[in-house]
């Protein structure tokens, strides 16, 4: 089966988005970067998360504890307090590993040379830190799934997406330093990935110890997601690993030339060269349009 790694912040539907990369992928290592919330936290998070799957075989890795510049703060308003939607959840046991997640990204992408997919669903620090050690990453890496950016409807600043927001100069780095990419963008999973009531309904019904951990660590997201006036809670950190599982979901998409401004007011935005005005190679497929219903069928599927 394919091999990934995972890089992320992990909070909410991060929690969930590890799941569906350990339920539908060989699950080689979950890597930490700055993000969400505080950096403790997202770790606490990936370990509980990885503990409560029955997954603690999975190691998880330590990396960039600040973005590479600039200013950044964590969102707890989206995801609650530790990030898990306020649960109260027991202390992992598990322990992360020794070994930088940096230097764990270059030695996966070399054992598992023209295997290794990376699904990066948080900001681009570690996965730029990893290019800057080891260019040769590029030749080795088969595929980055990229969430973050966003086409105009920033959900962070007017114009940018969080991912983008935290570290514009990483997202640069990693789309100009020539990966296999596809990026799913902040729109598409506003209007692809997210979950309604109806949906929560379902899932409550489910009643499994895997629906109850989604609701518990998504609640808080959920509401914040319908006071910003969303039909229900909205995952792009799943939505993206369920499109690298299966690419059907993606309906349509473009493939350009993208980048990242890191100017003032419009640091983080991504921008398109729609027109190939710069007469560049394309870096990136873009998922314009996505499966909603195999999305949910393969998030249901999950937690069961
Ligand atoms: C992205 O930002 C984070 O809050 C989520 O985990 C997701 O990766 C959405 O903009
Ligand atoms: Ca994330």
């Amino acid at each position: 089966s394919r091999k990934v790694i995972i890089d992320s912040d992990t909070a909410s539907d991060d929690t969930i988005a590890i799941l569906l990369a350990s339920r539908y992928f060989e699950l080689l290592g979950v890597t930490i970067v700055a993000g969400n919330v505080k950096y403790e936290n997202q770790v606490k998070n990936a370990l509980f998360t990885l503990e409560y799957i029955g997954r603690d075989d999975v190691p998880v890795y330590l990396g960039a504890q600040r973005p590479i510049l600039g200013k950044w703060r964590t969102v707890e308003e989206v995801h609650g307090e530790n990030g898990m939607g306020n649960w109260e959840y027991p202390l992992p046991h598990k322990k992360p590993e020794n070994e930088h997640a940096v230097d764990a990204i270059i030695r996966l992408s070399k054992e598992y040379e023209g295997e290794l997919e990376i699904l990066a669903v948080s900001p681009l620090t570690n996965i730029a830190l990893s290019y800057l050690k080891d260019p040769n990453i590029t030749k080795r890496v088969k595929k980055i799934w990229i969430m973050g950016g966003a086409f105009s409807k920033g959900n962070t600043t007017p114009i940018a997406e969080f991912n983008f927001w935290v570290d514009p100069e990483a997202a640069k780095i990693v789309l100009n330093a020539g990966f296999d990419i596809t990026i799913v963008p902040w729109e598409t999973a506003e209007k692809y990935g997210v979950l309604n009531d109806k949906d929560w309904e379902y899932i409550s019904k489910i009643n499994t110890k895997l629906s109850a951990f989604f609701i518990n660590v998504n609640k808080i997201l959920y509401e914040y997601s319908r006071k910003q006036g969303a039909a229900g809670s909205i995952h792009p950190d799943s939505l993206t690993v369920s499109i690298a599982y299966d690419n059907s979901i993606i309906l349509n998409s473009i493939r350009k030339f993208v980048d990242v401004e890191l100017c003032s007011d419009a640091r983080g935005a991504m921008l398109i060269d729609w027109y190939n005005l710069y007469k560049n190679k394309p870096n990136a497929e873009i998922v314009i349009e996505a499966d909603s219903n195999k999305f949910k069928n393969i998030l249901f599927n999950s937690l069961l």
